[in-house]
């Protein structure tokens, strides 16, 4: 199982008005641990009143670059956000788990390909990664980004997105879109929704049909982008996404209910570091994480909220019911991954095995 290593803040820097970067120094030994496929996070813990608060970043930096930066739009009353933003000084150390997420780039890429990305808000944190470590690693392949924000001095990353236009000026395009400040064209005024992509694609994919999309930004801003992408004619093989924030409820993909069981309670079996433990939790109203925690066995997790896969995991036997499921592919469903955050057992006996990747 992952573990929580303390990483120290080699720098914090205001970004953009509302957001702040930390870069966060991995020392050697942990290097390997902490390699990353760019468009990943690192989940991150801290203590506040007692209690263990935990959060996911996303890494912004480009792939094999040290050390590791993240940025945090601050969040009025988020309890890590203001922490990162107000407390937190260069020289402390943060509670931090090795990158996870299967939002990234493959480590094996092919050449000549035409990425595009549509971010909104702090969505850009892992899109600027991707963008750089394409124009870095596949020295023919393009980028064109798309990203929405309301206003020029909420925007984040700005800086390194021009220095990246002055380095590749032939290979990298980024078009903003501001939805709270006028605009001289059209084109660069309003939200990012289906209407706005089509415009976009239209205007700048016309010549040219992109091989991937990248698209990063809350619930409501990734269906409406991935279909209008769809309807364009891309493969939605080819469109990956992440969605950060809470998911509205009833927007995932959810499991199926069948073979309930008999008992009230479920006995769980969790397989970890080739080591078995047991439990045995209620078949309502909680969730595999919550259950083992009250009875003494940590397993992983960061969001709690079915969207980032910290605690994704194999279900080895017994079925469950995911409430909700923002982050795993359909075939890793259908090889039987899990989000245990997500999950609570259907059938009187569960084993779950994090060994499986
Ligand atoms: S902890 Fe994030 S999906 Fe379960």
């Amino acid at each position: 199982m992952k573990q929580f290593h303390p990483l120290r803040v080699a720098a914090k820097t205001p970004e953009s008005k509302d957001a702040v970067r930390i870069a966060l120094e991995v020392p050697g030994e942990l290097r390997d641990e902490f390699t990353f496929l760019p468009g990943q996070h690192l989940p991150i813990q801290i203590e506040r009143d007692g209690k263990h608060v935990r959060r996911t970043y996303s890494i912004c930096s480009p792939e094999g670059c040290w050390p590791l930066e993240i940025g945090v739009r601050v969040q009025p009353g988020g309890l890590f956000s203001e922490f990162a933003a107000n407390e937190l000084q260069v020289g402390d150390t943060l509670e931090v788990m090795p990158p996870t997420g299967r939002f990234h780039l493959e480590s094996e890429r092919p050449e000549g390909r035409f990425h595009i990305g549509f971010a909104a808000g702090s969505g850009i944190t892992p899109i600027l990664s991707i963008a750089a470590s394409v124009l870095e690693g596949e020295k023919t392949s393009r980028f064109a980004l798309f990203y929405g924000n309301r206003r020029q001095n909420t925007t984040m990353f700005i800086e390194d997105l021009f220095a990246l236009k002055n380095r590749f000026p032939k290979r990298f395009q980024v078009h903003f879109v501001f939805s709270q400040e006028e605009q001289e064209f059209e084109i660069s005024g309003g939200r990012i929704d289906a209407d706005k992509v089509t415009e976009l694609y239209e205007h700048f994919c016309r010549s040219v049909e992109p091989d991937a999309a990248w698209v990063c930004g809350p619930d409501t801003m990734i269906g409406s982008v991935t279909g209008a992408l769809e309807d364009l004619g891309m493969d939605a093989g080819t469109i990956r996404s992440e969605r950060f924030g809470v998911p509205r409820k009833g927007n995932g993909k959810q499991a199926t209910r069948t073979s309930p069981g008999t008992a009230d309670q479920a006995q769980v079996t969790v397989v970890m570091d080739g080591h078995k433990k047991h439990f045995e939790m209620p078949r309502e109203g909680s969730n595999v994480v919550d259950a083992a925690a009250e009875c003494g066995i940590e397993l992983p997790y960061s969001c709690k909220g079915g969207v980032c896969a910290t605690c994704r995991t194999h279900l080895r036997s017994g079925e469950v019911e995911m409430a909700t499921n923002h982050a795993l592919e359909p075939w890793e469903v259908e090889k039987g991954f899990v989000l245990a955050c997500q999950s609570t057992p259907l059938t009187d006996e569960i084993v779950l095995d994090y060994d499986k990747s």
